[in-house]
């Protein structure tokens, strides 16, 4: 198998490392760089960043933090109860409960390596792990509370490094008929929306509904439906079975999803060098609008200090002389710097009169935002985002 480097996003941050000071003395930078495997045609970082490093007790993406992502899932909550009426539910990367505090009624259990996540649902009530998935964890979770109906997990498992493991560890956690449920960014939405930002040290994977069907070949586990998701930017929903379960059937709509991937061309390499390309054209397109800007001598600010835009402000270098300040509703977020670029964020009270541009850290939310914001908007306040291409709403 080649492993071949299509894109190099230069020297970034820990996403989640939000600062307590605009010049911190250190701080830890890795090159971002993006590569394709020949073989599973899987897109991965070229060097993943130590997992202690990232997920600690200091984590500061909340699940909750969203009314977007609160009601999808209480609503795939519900629709999991009436369809597979579980008895038993594990969740990798439980974050604030925001999803399996649904299944107060039946064994719902957490997997969280962040302690300060991993408090908030052992203060629900909810039996929570504080460690990272592995083999020997899974082990450990089947003796103390036995096999599962369901096993969940959001933007987790693109996290996790070694996925063989991975998928072999949440293999023998099933009962024969159970069900796996994956939900990631998808990389077809990414090469289509130009969003590059889907790249950063926890993303070390985006996935492609190809190269999980290659990944888990050698698994004792198989697609056998996929769900498209408008959540971060788009996603696929991917449900597994084990492969000794005969009864279900691999449905139609995923046999479409792979054709479509592979008619869009995500097994080949050229593929990836264009989307490098495009991604150069939209840094230079960015930084233009923004100076642009700025030479009017307008406040810009960022609205939704996400981890996604770091990609963008340190691969563009926004710091604090193109955008003003960040706002944002996540309190562990306020009065810290974003990592890298070291641009103030404060806490969200609404957008300040003074203000005519706001960058879209979460474009991801555009919806809901623009749904807020009716006011900032009708008095002619304009949006910048780089989705898909870089420009002013
Ligand atoms: P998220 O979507 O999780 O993106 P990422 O995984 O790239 O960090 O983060 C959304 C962030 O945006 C979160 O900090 C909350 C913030 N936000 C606002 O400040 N205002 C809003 O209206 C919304 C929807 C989000």
């Amino acid at each position: 198998m080649k492993k071949i480097e299509f894109l190099n996003l230069g020297s970034h941050p820990i996403t989640n490392s939000y600062l307590s000071t605009k010049k911190p003395k250190k701080e830890f930078m890795y090159n971002l760089k993006l590569i394709y495997h020949s073989s599973t045609k899987l897109i991965s970082l070229g060097k993943f960043v130590s997992p202690k490093k990232m997920f600690n007790d200091k984590y500061a993406h909340r699940a909750s933090a969203s009314k977007t992502m609160r009601s999808a899932y209480e609503k795939l909550a519900k629709s999991l109860i009436k369809t597979y009426k579980p008895q038993s539910i594990l969740e990798i990367g439980s974050n604030d409960g925001c999803f399996i505090k649904h299944f107060k009624k039946i064994n719902n259990i957490g997997v969280e390596p962040c302690k300060n996540l991993a408090d908030i649902t052992s203060r629900m009530r909810i039996k929570t792990y504080p460690n990272f998935w592995t083999k020997k964890l899974s082990k450990k979770i089947i003796n103390q509370n036995g096999l599962f109906d369901i096993i969940y997990s959001a933007n987790t498992i693109s996290h996790i490094h070694n996925l063989k493991e991975t998928f072999d560890a949440i293999e023998i956690s099933l009962k024969k008929s159970g069900i796996f449920i994956l939900e990631d960014p998808s990389l077809l939405e990414a090469l289509k929306k130009n969003s590059y930002d889907q790249f950063y040290d926890e993303h070390a994977y985006v996935f492609s509904l190809t190269a999980l069907k290659n990944l888990t070949r050698k698994t004792g586990l198989e697609i056998f439906k996929v769900e498209k998701l408008n959540t971060h930017g788009g996603s696929n929903r991917v449900f597994f079975k084990k492969k000794i379960n005969q009864k279900v059937q691999i449905s139609k709509k995923y046999i479409k999803f792979l054709s479509d991937e592979k008619k869009f061309g995500i097994e080949k390499l050229s593929t990836y060098r264009k989307f490098a390309r495009n991604v150069k054209k939209s840094k230079n397109a960015l930084i233009s609008i923004f100076r642009k800007i700025k030479n009017d001598g307008k406040i810009i600010i960022g609205y939704g200090a996400t981890y996604k835009s770091s990609t963008v402000l340190n691969y563009c270098g926004l710091k604090n002389n193109f955008i003003d300040y960040f706002l944002d509703t996540t309190p562990t977020k306020f009065g810290k710097f974003t990592p890298g670029s070291h641009i103030p964020i404060y806490q969200y009270k609404g957008i300040p009169n003074n203000v005519r541009y706001a960058y879209l850290g979460a474009w991801n939310f555009k919806d809901e935002i623009f749904k807020k914001e009716k006011k900032y908007i009708r008095n002619g306040g304009k949006f910048i985002t780089h989705v898909p291409y870089p420009r002013i709403i």
